[in-house]
This record gives C-alpha cells, sequence and structure tokens, in this order.
C-alpha cells in the first residue's frame, strides 16, 4: 500500500543502464524463511546514457548484503527503498553478489514464492520477481539464470527450477540439493522454482526432428489420475504447433506443477510451467465438458508461449498483447481444429460481445496497447488478450493463411532471443505479406468498440450496400480516428440459396457504398460472417430475412446470430415495455415458425443446435440499452424461455429422450454436443415445470456417470424450493467434500441460485468450512458466481449485494490485491445500469474509496469514480 500511487507511461521507456547475461540464484529453503543468494554477471548497456546508479527492484523480503566483485558495499554506497536497491556508480563490467531472506509461508498474494497446500512455487509475471530477490524486474533484461535449491529431503523431495537438471544430491542433517541450468537467456518473468513432495504423471514426445522430450505433470499426491488430458492435450499441441507453424520444442523437458492456489489460469515459465489445478484437472466423475476443454485449450495456449512470449518475449508491459494477442489467437486456431471449428467460434465472438464489448464500453476501456498504468496486473483484461487476439485474425484474414503462417515465422526468425514492441511485430507482418498496415494499427491504439451501420437499397435489380463507421469516446480519447475494418458478406436468394460467393469488403472510411447486380428480387444479406472484425454491427433487418438466415446461413456465426438477433428483437422490446411499466411484449409468430423450422431441420451439428436454442444471455440483452435494468431483463428472459418451452414442451421432451446417454462417457464433439442438447431440453422443461421433471433431473442426476450430465440435473433443479433439489445438493457435497475444485461448482451453484435469500445464503457459506478465503478459486467460485452469476441477487433492491461484495473486497485487498481489485471491476461500470442500480454501486464504491486500498485496487475504484485523470 502507498499513499500515491505511480502511473507509468508507454511514452517514458528508456532502455536499461546495466545489463544482466548471467543470474545464479541459490535458494536456502528453511522451515520459517528461505535465504537467498544471487549473482549476477552485469555490464553497462552501450545504449544507455544513465550510468549514474543503478536500480533493481525489490519488496516485502529482509535485505542481508550486497556486494561487487566480491567486495561487500557498505552503507553509504548503496540505497535501500521500501521497494529497491540503488547502487551508486557501479563499474563497466561486474559481479553483484546479493543476499536477501524471503518467507514463503507467510506470502498469501500468490506472487513471488510461496506456499500452495504443500506445494512452495513460484508465480513472477507480471512483477512478482522483485518479492523474490533484487533484481531489474523488467522484460527487457534477459539473463541465462542457473538455480541451486536445497531443501529438506523428506518436506520437499522434488525440486524443480527452469531448464535441464545438471546436478543433485544429498546434504547433511537430511537435505538434499538440485542444479538446473536454463540454456535461453530469459526475462526475470519466466523464472520458476517448485519445491515439494509431489505425485508426478510422466509421458514423452518425440518432435519431428527426432528430439525426445521428457514431459512430466507433477500435482500433490493422490490426484495423478485428474491429469491424463492435461498430458494428452500438451502433446496434442506439440504436434499443432509443428504442424501449422513448423515449430519444434527445444528443450529435453518440459514440466507442468499444477497447485490449489493460483491467482490466474496458468504461466508459461520456460520448459517448467505452473498451472492452477483448475486448469489441469480433468476426469470424466469430476469435470464437465467446459472443464475439459478449458483444460485442453490453456495447456496449449501456455505451450504456445514457448515461442510466442518466451523466445519472442516483450521490450515492456505495455506490449503484453504481443504475446497475449498473439498466443490467444494460435489457441483459438488449435481449439477450432480440435472441436466444433462453428461453435467453438461462437464462443469466441460471446465472450467479446459479452465480456469485452462492456469493458471497451466502460470506465476501464484502454487499448490493446495501453498507453499508462498504475498496477501491471490490471491490465491482464480481455481487451489485451481476447481483443488483442481478434486483432491479429484480421491481419490473418488479410493476408491469407499460407502468408500470415509464414509472416508469423519471419517474425520469429527476425526477433528470436529479443524483447520487443507492437509496432516490430506488424513491421514484420509488412515485411513478410506485403501488406500495408499503416491505418490498420489503430486497432492497437483507439480503445473503444466501432459501430459499423448496414444500409441496403435495392432498385432496379442492384443492391447499394452502405457501410458506415462510427467509434465512441472513450476515457482520455474523445476524438477517433477511422477504423481499417474487414466486413465479410455474403448474398443468399429467398430460398436461402447464396446467389454471389463470400466476399470481404474494407470499411477503411466513414461511410463506403458497394453496389451489386443482376438480381431478380433483393438478396439477403449476411453481413461480417465469422465475425471478421471486433466491432458492433448495426443492421436493422427484417425478421424475415434474420429467419431466413437462420434457416440457411452457411456460416454458423451468422445462422447462430440471426437467431440471437431474432430473439433479441423480442427481449429489447420486451424490457423496454417493462421499463415502461407497459404489458410485455410477446414474441411473435414469425419468431416460434423460425424455432420450428430449425427442430424440423436441425444442423447435424448438436453443439450448433444448442447453441442456437440458447437465449442471449442477460450480459448480452445488457449490451442493447443505454441503461441496464436488471430485473426487467431478467423478466423477459425469463418470460420468453417459459413462452418457448411452453409452444414446444413435447419438442423438448422427444430431444431429452433422443439425447440421452448411450454408454460411457467420452469428450469428443459428437458426445458432448448431445449432452447439451439434453441439458438444455431440461433447462427449458425446467423452466415451465413441465410434469415430471423433478424426478427426471434427479434421476440423471443419480444415474450419471459424468459431471456434465450431473451439473446438468443440478442447474434444472437449481432455483426450485423442493425436497428434490436438498436432496442432491446434500448428495453432491458429502461426495466430494475431498475434491475442492469440484467443490467449487457446488459454492457456485448456490450463489447462482435465484432466491430472495441468496445474499444470506452466500453470507452463510463465506463461513462455511469448504469455503477457503486464501484460495482464489473459492473466491471465483463464491462471490465471483454470486456478483456475476446471480444479477438480481447482486443488484438486490436494498443495496445488501453490493454491501457484500464492497465488505469482501476490502477483507480480500489486505491479502490478495490482484484478486482484490478484479472484483472491484464489477463494481465500476455503475453508469451502465438504471438510476437505482447505478446508485448503489456508487455507494459502494466511494465507500472502498474512501478506505485504505492496495495500488491495485485504488486503481479499479478511482477508474469506477472516474477519479483516475488518465485512463487511456
Ligand atoms: N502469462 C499468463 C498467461 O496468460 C498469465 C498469468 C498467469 C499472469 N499468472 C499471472 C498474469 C499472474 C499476471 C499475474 O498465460
Ligand atoms: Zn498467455
Amino acid at each position: 500500500m502507498s499513499g500515491n500511487p505511480q502511473r507509468k507511461y508507454r511514452a517514458d521507456y528508456a532502455v536499461p543502464a546495466y545489463l544482466i547475461d548471467t543470474a545464479d540464484l541459490d535458494f536456502d529453503i528453511r522451515d520459517d524463511h528461505t535465504a537467498v543468494r544471487a549473482v549476477y554477471g552485469v555490464r553497462r548497456n552501450p545504449e544507455s546514457a544513465d550510468t549514474q546508479q543503478w536500480r533493481l527492484d525489490g519488496r516485502d523480503m529482509r535485505f542481508v548484503s550486497v556486494a561487487i566483485d566480491d567486495r561487500e558495499l557498505s552503507e553509504n554506497e548503496y540505497r535501500l527503498t521500501d521497494d529497491a536497491l540503488v547502487v551508486d556508480n557501479p563499474p563497466e563490467r561486474f559481479t553483484l553478489t546479493v543476499e536477501n531472506v524471503i518467507d514463503p509461508e507467510h506470502n498469501l498474494s500468490l506472487e513471488g514464492f510461496y506456499r500452495s497446500g504443500d506445494i512452495l512455487c513460484s508465480q513472477c509475471e507480471a512483477n512478482g520477481f522483485s518479492r523474490i530477490t533484487y533484481f531489474p524486474d523488467r522484460p527487457d533484461v534477459m539473463a541465462r539464470y542457473t538455480t541451486r535449491i536445497s531443501a529438506d529431503a523428506k518436506t520437499f523431495p522434488v525440486l524443480l527450477a527452469n531448464g535441464n537438471c545438471v546436478d543433485s544430491g544429498e546434504l547433511d542433517g537430511g537435505r538434499h540439493y538440485a542444479v538446473f541450468e536454463d540454456p535461453f537467456a530469459k526475462p526475470c518473468y519466466l523464472f520458476a522454482i517448485v519445491a515439494g513432495d509431489l505425485g508426478v504423471i510422466q509421458d514423452s514426445y518425440t518432435t519431428t526432428s527426432g528430439r525426445e522430450v521428457d514431459l512430466r505433470l507433477y500435482t500433490e499426491h493422490g490426484n495423478e489420475d485428474q491429469c491424463h488430458h492435461a498430458m494428452a492435450s500438451l502433446k496434442q499441441a506439440m504436434a499443432w504447433d509443428e504442424d501449422t507453424y513448423g515449430l519444434e520444442y527445444d528443450l529435453d523437458s518440459y514440466v507442468t506443477v499444477a497447485v490449489g492456489s493460483f491467482n490466474m489460469g496458468a504461466m508459461e515459465n520456460k520448459g517448467l510451467n505452473v498451472f492452477n489445478t483448475a486448469c489441469i484437472f480433468a476426469r470424466a466423475d469430476t469435470a464437465t465438458d467446459s472443464d475439459f476443454a478449458l483444460v485442453r485449450d490453456v495447456v496449449a495456449h501456455e505451450y504456445f508461449h514457448n515461442y510466442t512470449g518466451n523466445r519472442v518475449t516483450c521490450r515492456d508491459w505495455f506490449q503484453l498483447s504481443l504475446k497475449e494477442g498473439l498466443t490467444v489467437y494460435r489457441e483459438h486456431q488449435f481449439a477450432i481444429d480440435q472441436g466444433s471449428p462453428g461453435v467453438t467460434r461462437i464462443r469466441q465472438v460471446r465472450t467479446m460481445r459479452e465480456i469485452q464489448f462492456p469493458e471497451d464500453g466502460g470506465p476501464r476501456a484502454h487499448p490493446v496497447r495501453p498507453e499508462s498504468y498504475v498496477e501491471m496486473n490490471n491490465f491482464y483484461t480481455i481487451t489485451v488478450y481476447e481483443k488483442g487476439a481478434e486483432v491479429i485474425r484480421m491481419i490473418a484474414q488479410m493476408a491469407g493463411r499460407e502468408a500470415f503462417l509464414a509472416a508469423v515465422r519471419h517474425y520469429l526468425d527476425k526477433h528470436d532471443g529479443q524483447a520487443v514492441t507492437i509496432e516490430d511485430f506488424v513491421v514484420a507482418m509488412e515485411e513478410s505479406t506485403g501488406l500495408d498496415l499503416e491505418q490498420f494499427r489503430r486497432w492497437y491504439a483507439q480503445a473503444g468498440t466501432p459501430r459499423v451501420r448496414v444500409e441496403t437499397a435495392f432498385d432496379n435489380g442492384e443492391l447499394a450496400l452502405t457501410l458506415s463507421q462510427h467509434t465512441p469516446a472513450t476515457p482520455g480519447q474523445n476524438e477517433k480516428a477511422e477504423f481499417d475494418i474487414p466486413v465479410e458478406i455474403a448474398l443468399f436468394d429467398a430460398n436461402g440459396a447464396p446467389v454471389r460467393e463470400p466476399e470481404v469488403l474494407r470499411l477503411n472510411t466513414a461511410e463506403k457504398t458497394w453496389t451489386f447486380d443482376g438480381f431478380d428480387a433483393e438478396p439477403t444479406v449476411s453481413a461480417l460472417r465469422g465475425f471478421t472484425a471486433p466491432v458492433r454491427l448495426e443492421y436493422d433487418q427484417s425478421d424475415a430475412a434474420l429467419a431466413r438466415l437462420m434457416a440457411h446461413d452457411s456460416d454458423p456465426v451468422c445462422r447462430w446470430d440471426a437467431a440471437q438477433a431474432l430473439y433479441l428483437k423480442t427481449l429489447v422490446a420486451d424490457v423496454g415495455a417493462r421499463c415502461d411499466g407497459q404489458a410485455p411484449v410477446k414474441a411473435p409468430d414469425l419468431l416460434f415458425d423460425a424455432i420450428e423450422t430449425l427442430l424440423d431441420n436441425p444442423p447435424a451439428d448438436r453443439e450448433l443446435l444448442a447453441e442456437m436454442l440458447t437465449l442471449p444471455s442477460e450480459a448480452m440483452i445488457g449490451e442493447q440499452f443505454e441503461a441496464i435494468d436488471v430485473f426487467a431483463i431478467d423478466a423477459a428472459r425469463s418470460a420468453l424461455k417459459q413462452a418457448i418451452a411452453t409452444r414446444f414442451a413435447v419438442r423438448f421432451e422427444a430431444l431429452a429422450g433422443e439425447h440421452a446417454a448411450q454408454g460411457a462417457y467420452v469428450f469428443n464433439v459428437a458426445e458432448a454436443g448431445r449432452r447439451r442438447v439434453l441439458a438444455l431440453a431440461l433447462d427449458y422443461l425446467a423452466a415451465i415445470d413441465a410434469p415430471g421433471i423433478v424426478e427426471r433431473a434427479a434421476a440423471l442426476y443419480d444415474a450419471a456417470d459424468n459431471m456434465t450430465d450431473r451439473m446438468a440435473a443440478l442447474e434444472a433443479l437449481r432455483d426450485r424450493s423442493d425436497p428434490a433439489r436438498d436432496r442432491v445438493l446434500d448428495d453432491f457435497a458429502a461426495t466430494w467434500a475431498d475434491y475442492p475444485l469440484v467443490m467449487d461448482k457446488w459454492l457456485r451453484l448456490q450463489a447462482m441460485t435465484r432466491r430472495d435469500d441468496s445474499i444470506e445464503r452466500v453470507r452463510e457459506l463465506l463461513a462455511d468450512s469448504r469455503f477457503d478465503f486464501t484460495n482464489p478459486n473459492r473466491i471465483r467460485a463464491l462471490l465471483g458466481g454470486f456478483a456475476r452469476g446471480n444479477r438480481p441477487g447482486f443488484h438486490r433492491t436494498d443495496g445488501a449485494g453490493y454491501a457484500l461484495i464492497a465488505d469482501e473486497i476490502l477483507r480480500l485487498d489486505a491479502l490478495n490485491p490482484q484478486l482484490a481489485a478484479a472484483l472491484a471491476g464489477i463494481l465500476a461500470p455503475w453508469r451502465r445500469h438504471v438510476a437505482a442500480q447505478a446508485n448503489g454501486m456508487y455507494a459502494a464504491l466511494e465507500r472502498l474509496g474512501a478506505a485504505e486500498l492496495s495500488d491495485n485496487t485504488r486503481e479499479i475504484v478511482d477508474a469506477g469514480l472516474e477519479r483516475s485523470g488518465e485512463a487511456a
């Protein structure tokens, strides 16, 4: 905590004054502390003029000594502050030795070196290394590391660090040691160390050129049988990167450690990934189909970082999307190749619209490459990650697949071993593809979601299609220049037959018109196919045109989107009516006819059918309004769901029957799709309390051999007051008491239960022994599940939901500021809500604003209170 947090600016970048070629670290792990001794081979950076003093970052540790070329410095030769060690007038080339002591046992920040269960592990990105030892904690200082670890052999039989184990052995007093050498120079954020009593599963992978890579996955004992899907996914990812980009793994071993306490999903430390167990564990009876997909994709994501992130890294943290946008893009393409391509893409689009668009339209809107920050950990955002990936996708689309793959290889060759910028990446793309990306660069610089309006006129067999763009102001950026926006379109006739091949239009001015001729009748336009650009499309298409696209569009994204647009028309009208105190608006017959057509001619892809029958989420409905009324949205969505369920009850009964399990659980597209349709049918039937639904859901719960079906049953029962609900929930808690990640599902389900007393239930669970305030997964399940997944509960009119979250943010901020700041982000977009809700959210933010806060949470709260002064 500091009174006056420092804001850092991208424009202030200066090269490091000194470079570190080698870092030899020694960790002496003891019961109540760890002693660290670091020896650096240092030389003056010829490119820097700044040589008076040299600053090494370091926080929350006890300094012991510092020496230059083995001569210990006296107190007037260096200065120590809260967060740095400054050495005056260092020589041209020297060896620096620093000794310090850290306390992993009492480090609850989950940054630096800390304890998770029986494991001591590290997390250094973004600035955790400066909690381990004194070092210039910035990614453009790259060193070759040697790491020696010594510890009690019984408590910590497994010792790990990046690279190859080059020495190990016994020591006196029951202790042992191991020494690791990482041949690749790396920034300190990729450093990792692990010590513990761990179980392991082992496998191997032979690369195309014949390198045999030893694959190991460590977890606490007893969890090994939940790790096989992650191991299989790793091998899939290794093969995919060879087949697609020609990239082979570059070390002899690839080690992954899964820990229970982790702030994010996983971390790509060179050769030694550390994962949240939530992104590794997946067994049929403990994990759902979405968990299986998540594990597969995060394992692949971290693996892909080995090139896009580790071999070529970021010069400074403003460039974060250089590695994250590109790696998410690679992960997205991998996922598309593994699953149902259409539905995988639909899920990516949904994430953009439901989570990224709101961020881009709220108080925390920032460009993919931010201009300033207070706390870097607040910038691991959906914008940097997912919008960053969409920007890469646009480049790939403009270049064409083969040219894009070649351009990525050119970028990796050109900058191998370097710490570079987004500009360097874009230049490499231009060099290799020949594209002119001058205007396109604005996607990195300007925040906000462009709105693209589509207007058509049909006359004399000719269709005139006009696209126009406008991007609303965002904090710190009032004027927006025009974006270069690729919009893919296709044209269909009245029977849904294509009358023109898909084509990509480039909208790079405020407005542009294209004409297409030779039509007998006005064609139907399918626009933004595959979501070719991260924009909000404004197109008042007729119900009939939407129904046609919903029935026939060859692009699954547009087909799904047409269904969404039809649902949204009714929902928006109904929400509006409810807000104005008017009679609810009912769905038109055309909507039911369109659903009937879909049910009569369902797509072969079961997951696509399920997606098309799923109503837009509350978040998506909220996005249609200037001012969100959570209660009107909830009421309208429930009403439409009931109307559809009533009309098609017989069809949903049939679907449930046809999609029941035939054999043992397998995770593949066909089976996951089947389970999705079953869950969807039960959900609709539960919405109208269809006869026998409780028994049916309870029976599914009892008979299921897998967590996906069991969760579908629990969700169908979730909101009812019925002994059957309590019986299955209790059974669930008893069965999975020793599986914390499974108990997270139990916590989340209750937090999301739509009941008048859900806040009181959340408060009860906060005090339950099955909850643990020091574990981020538990917090995300209970508090995240409540604040994000139970909108009516969170926005309860007496303000108790806001008070609850504010209470917990304050309590959490003292332990884990990163996570507290993330929770505070839920309150920040108060302006998007109707007055009653906005006032309550604002009051909670003001209460936070008046308290003593970490820099992390302070930055978010100030942005919410519009006091940050500088946001872009
Ligand atoms: N680099 C990680 C990834 O996306 C993200 C990450 C893991 C992280 N742990 C973190 C970022 C802690 C900030 C803080 O793969
Ligand atoms: Zn990443």
